[in-house]
């Protein structure tokens, strides 16, 4: 496995295995690495010759106040993760190299970052699809694949290839959660054993929004208030927000549910801003 630290070198790895005619799989990640992580890496060793995975916390997408100082780190345990996923090069760049005095370039998303997770972290996103970019533009791969319990990232990264004609297919990867239903993230690391198991509320909170509509219930208001009720009954989680939005352009739903739906949270468990979602299906 090659440990790739600096930009241009990266490119030149990925044009070299272009030229060869390989196909190259990418998983961007900013470290602290679990299985979830190592699940989209699996996805991405399957779909291409030659499988990279970046590593860099990405301070242009972190607000002021946000947890950009202490974001979990762990340079030693990842590389031994990413060479154990069979993983042909990892890259591990830093702020200045990515970000080099005179940087001053950002891309700017739309109305898909204005609700959910945009609204309480103003820029965020812009920060997510310009690193993911100029990530896509030193690693050139074919297919690059996210977690889908970041749904709403997912559907602004898709939206950014499809706005800007990116060659590169974005794969979406199923959630992966702990054994009681937490969705695995690098930030349940803040979280205390009282907030954590607390936290199983989020996923139950899901499974009886599915099961409301697996059993016929099309009123937003009613899948709402049963969720919201069984979060609220956790005394240490605070709701950030709970909605149901249409699947692709996020806008909240009213009406009757006939369109794709997604169930989507955020909520605060102390410091800890956890996210979950659950598309809701008929069965
Ligand atoms: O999901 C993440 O870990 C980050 O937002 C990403 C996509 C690696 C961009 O920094």
């Amino acid at each position: 496995m090659d440990l790739i630290r600096d930009p241009a070198a990266m490119r030149r790895w990925a044009s070299e295995a272009r030229s060869r005619g390989e196909s190259i799989a990418f998983v961007p990640t900013m470290g602290y690495l679990h299985d979830g992580h190592l699940s989209l890496m699996r996805i991405g060793r399957a779909r291409a010759d030659r499988l990279v995975t970046s590593v860099f916390v990405n301070p242009l997408q972190f607000g002021e106040g946000e947890d950009l100082e202490v974001y979990p780190r762990d340079e030693e345990g990842d590389l031994a993760k990413c060479e154990s996923e069979g993983c042909d090069a990892v890259f591990f760049p830093q702020p200045d190299t990515m970000y080099p005095p005179g940087f001053q370039t950002r891309l700017v998303t739309g109305a898909l970052t204005t609700v959910l997770c945009g609204a309480s972290r103003p820029g965020h996103f812009d920060g997510v699809v310009t690193v993911v970019l100029k990530l896509f533009n030193l690693v050139q791969p074919h297919v690059a694949v996210f977690g889908s319990k970041d749904y709403q990232q997912l559907q602004v990264i898709t939206r950014m290839v499809r706005d800007l004609a990116v060659p590169v297919e974005i794969v979406g990867a199923p959630i992966i959660r702990e054994e009681g239903g937490l969705a695995l993230s690098s930030r349940n690391a803040y979280l205390g054993p009282d907030e954590r198991s607390q936290a199983l509320a989020l996923n139950q909170s899901l499974a009886l929004a599915q099961e409301l509509f697996a059993a016929g219930e099309r009123d937003p208001g009613v899948i709402l208030a049963a969720v919201r009720a069984h979060i609220q009954a956790q005394p240490l989680g605070e709701i950030d927000y709970v909605q149901l939005v249409d699947a692709e352009e996020l806008t909240p739903l009213y009406g009757p549910l006939v369109r794709p739906a997604v169930l989507v949270l955020a909520v605060r468990f102390g410091r800890t801003r956890l996210i979950d979602n659950r598309v809701l299906s008929e069965s």
